[in-house]
């Protein structure tokens, strides 16, 4: 098998079956139609004789082509028996869905449905999607020993860890995932992934790794209908038992990154019960949601994913689904990562918040210095913070807003215009720091200096920076700086 997945690599390469190879086909109208999973316009503009064209036709729209217009050395017969494509009547059609990755690599899965089309099968394998990417860019770019990725369907994440990872495991509970995640591995010619069928950690007992991630089968639904998106666990039982079990396998210092939904229980601070998943594991974590929708768009989104809006089933469905979140008291259905770095720390510290605006990508190119100022800042005490040396964080912009004419503004807000671009409201006193510091200076003295030029007494200053400075340094508007 290797080998025809190797030669079909090569195909692929050759007739530009790339990323940017289909982009460049299809033009930009019917690319971005594509992404937004809408074919008709790449079925239009794939029409003609073109070798690309038909292996775009093939393999990602999933439309019979006559066998005659096959690209020259398609090795149509290996591929029918090993089941990868049909032939009947002079027409070629795959039985799976296999499109080149951001990666360089390609991936294999199950085609997704659209309306109309007949149900989903139970064990669908879902294709690489944004969901993949968001963990993919989520995850840190830092080299690691062993890496695990739960829950690897089509194979995407292994992808994204191959030449970052020393050995990479693999699980699914769904073994067609990892059949078709074989092809995927083997199309983008990585060889050595030790892939395992089971439930959670299940396949990975007493084992340890430095990098878990996992996209998760984090649908909160009645019934898990679908493997590939429902784990048949109570609510959002799932990522819950995979915060808490994943301690269990981290090697010191290790990292573990996922996807995840969560509840919004009327009466219950969400924060509170995110955060109480991430308290119990000891570890170091951070939880932020990118999203919250109300229950109705959640059962929607999800019907729809399933192309089943239009069945006759819809409204039942519908009503089910919804009538279970009433009766659980459900408000709406929070979407975010989180990530638990087992730091050994006998104090770990715990950060959820909400970040609903567009950050630098990808954050896993600096996720862990996320995550050391969040734990260095609460780990510092304040003669600590006063000795310390800050600099500002790169690309800081200040904005001071006011009415017209005004002398002094109404409000100052620093922003980062870098990594999570957060904004923060700020006294004069941080502001002026924000001027002065570059790392060179402790903290104490530049105090000072600021406490002359505002008038303020030096050793209340020194009493009171130390509280809004430290959530400042968490949020990365200042570094430590140990040049
Ligand atoms: C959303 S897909 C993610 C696929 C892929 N890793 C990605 O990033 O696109 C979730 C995967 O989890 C698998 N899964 C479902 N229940 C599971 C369980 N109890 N234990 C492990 N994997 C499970 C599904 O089969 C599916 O392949």
């Amino acid at each position: 098998m290797n080998d025809l997945l190797d030669r079909l690599r090569e195909l692929f390469l050759d007739t530009g079956y790339t990323i940017d190879g289909v982009r460049e086909c299809l033009g930009d109208v019917a690319a971005t139609a594509l992404s937004r999973e809408e074919p008709v316009p790449a079925l239009r503009a794939t029409e003609g004789d073109d070798p690309l064209g038909t292996l775009i036709r093939l393999w990602w729209l999933g439309a019979a082509v006559d066998v005659r217009r096959a690209p020259r050395g398609l090795p149509v017969e290996e591929l029918a028996a090993a089941g990868l494509v049909t032939v009947e009547g002079g027409r070629i059609t795959s039985t799976v869905h296999l499109q080149p990755w951001e990666t360089g690599g390609y991936v294999v899965s199950d085609r997704k449905v659209r309306p109309g089309d007949p149900a989903l099968r139970a064990d669908h394998v879902v294709g690489a999607g944004g969901a993949s990417a968001n963990l993919a860019q989520l995850v840190s770019r830092r080299p690691v020993g062993r890496a695990l990725d739960l829950g690897t369907g089509c194979g995407v994440q292994v992808l994204h860890l191959d030449g970052r990872a020393e050995e990479i495991v693999a699980t699914d509970v769904n073994p067609r995932a990892l059949d078709l995640a074989r092809l995927s591995w083997g199309l983008s010619g990585i060889r050595e992934v030790d892939a395992r069928q089971g439930s959670l950690f299940d396949p990975v007992p007493g084992e340890r790794f430095d990098l878990i991630v996992s996209n998760p089968p984090f649908v909160i639904s009645p019934a898990g209908r679908f493997s590939y998106r429902e784990s048949g666990f109570q609510a959002d039982d799932f990522c819950r038992d995979l915060v808490r079990l994943a301690p269990r396998h981290l090697a010191p210092g290790g990292t573990c990154q996922l996807l995840a939904n969560w509840l919004h229980v009327g009466g219950e601070d969400w924060q509170d019960r995110v955060g109480g998943w991430l308290a119990e594991t000891g570890c170091d974590g951070w939880a932020v949601q990118r999203d919250v929708q109300d229950p109705a768009e959640y059962v929607e989104l999800w019907l729809r994913d399933a192309a089943e809006q239009g069945t006759p089933r819809y409204r039942e469905l519908y009503e089910d689904w919804l009538g279970w979140f009433e009766s659980a008291n459900v408000t709406g259905i929070g979407f975010g990562w989180i990530t638990l770095n087992d730091s050994g720390s006998l104090d770990p510290v715990v950060r959820v918040e909400e970040l609903g605006h567009r950050v630098e990508l990808p954050v896993g190119g600096y996720v862990d210095e996320v995550l050391g100022s969040i734990t260095g800042a609460h780990r510092l005490t304040d003669a600590e913070l006063l000795g310390a040396r800050l600099a500002p964080a790169d690309g800081m912009l200040e904005e001071r807003i006011g009415p017209p004419g005004a002398e002094d503004p109404s409000r100052i807000v620093l922003r980062q215009t870098r990594g999570l671009r957060r904004s923060a409201q700020v006294g004069t006193v941080e502001a002026a720091l924000a001027g002065v510091c570059d790392g060179q200076y402790p903290l104490d003295p530049l105090l000072a200096a600021i406490a002359e030029l505002t008038g303020e007494d030096p050793d209340d200053l020194r009493a009171k920076a130390p509280e809004g400075l430290r959530s400042l340094i968490a949020e990365g508007f200042f570094h430590i700086s140990t040049g």
